[in-house]
């Protein structure tokens, strides 16, 4: 029933949603960091140390680390990997993409964001599936608003996603977050217009669309975590933690400057 599934819902305070807020723009600082530190050479290991410590120095908990037996403080999911990619010795190269996925936890609250960068000089495949899991994120966040339904948000980010030849990964959803990691709502990242149940101000939700040059298939390697495409092809993810307001919503974890080896890369075409 409608009335109960969004009483499941948490509606935060304001001083809760004042701890997000913190917590939020603490992910996206340190999310800007790595952008710094990627390069061709580098280990996804290389990553996961920074990020650990940079997590620790503002004296937040990398949320990933021990999460349900994951063994790291980051994911890092490079090319076919769709999400949950473990940090190893495996050395970044010229041509790849890397998913960067961050989640502190702060005084009790979480901020979970994510982007997807250039290694060095991408080919035309890896913009491609890169600005449409770009794009994909931006158009789900702008069907936040009080009134309309989570359904909104996937209905949006499947119309111009497949529209662009690309496919939705459905394995994989959006969710709750607070003092609780993930939570109600699941925010599927497909769907339908004025399905699911309806926003309201003060709800806290990811969107974490992740986009598949090839089929929206994936499968889980026997480490447990890492989840890859079925057919091998390339797969992009842009992560955002939203808080709905009075008037639409506020991305809590926000950049205040655009990433050097990914929004700022020369010549993009436009798509
Ligand atoms: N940050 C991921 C998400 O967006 C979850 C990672 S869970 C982990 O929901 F255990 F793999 F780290
Ligand atoms: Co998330
Ligand atoms: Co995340």
């Amino acid at each position: 029933m409608l009335r109960f599934r969004s009483s499941t819902i948490e509606i935060k305070t304001p001083a809760e949603i004042e701890a997000m807020r913190v917590v939020g723009r603490m992910a996206a600082e340190t999310l800007e960091l790595v952008d710094g530190i990627l390069r061709p050479g580098i280990t996804t290991e290389d990553i996961n140390t920074f990020v650990h410590e940079d997590t620790i120095r503002r004296g937040a908990v990398p949320a990933p680390l021990n999460y349900k037996g994951f063994p790291k403080s980051v994911c890092t999911s490079v090319n076919n990997v769709v999400c949950h990619g473990i940090p190893g010795p495996l050395k970044l190269k010229d041509g790849d993409i890397i998913n960067v996925d961050i989640t502190h936890k702060y005084k009790g609250f979480h901020g979970d964001t994510s982007a997807t960068f250039y290694i060095g000089e991408p080919s035309p495949d890896a913009i491609r599936v890169t600005e449409v899991a770009r794009r994909s994120l931006e158009l789900g966040i702008a069907q936040v608003k009080p009134g309309g339904r989570i359904g909104d948000i996937g209905a949006a980010i499947q119309e111009y996603a497949e529209a662009q030849g690309c496919s939705v990964v459905r394995d994989f959803v959006g969710h709750g977050i607070g003092r609780v990691f993930h939570c109600e709502p699941q925010v599927s990242h497909v769907g339908q217009y004025g399905r699911g149940p309806r926003m309201k101000p003060g709800m806290i939700f990811t969107i974490e669309p992740m986009i598949n040059l090839g089929s929206y298939e994936c499968e889980i390697l026997d480490d447990d975590w890492t989840a890859v495409t079925r057919d091998g092809s390339l797969s992009a993810q842009f992560e955002h933690t939203i808080l709905v307001t009075e008037t639409g919503h506020e991305v809590l974890t926000a950049r205040t400057k655009p990433l050097l080896l990914s929004e700022r890369f020369p010549n993009f075409p436009q798509i």
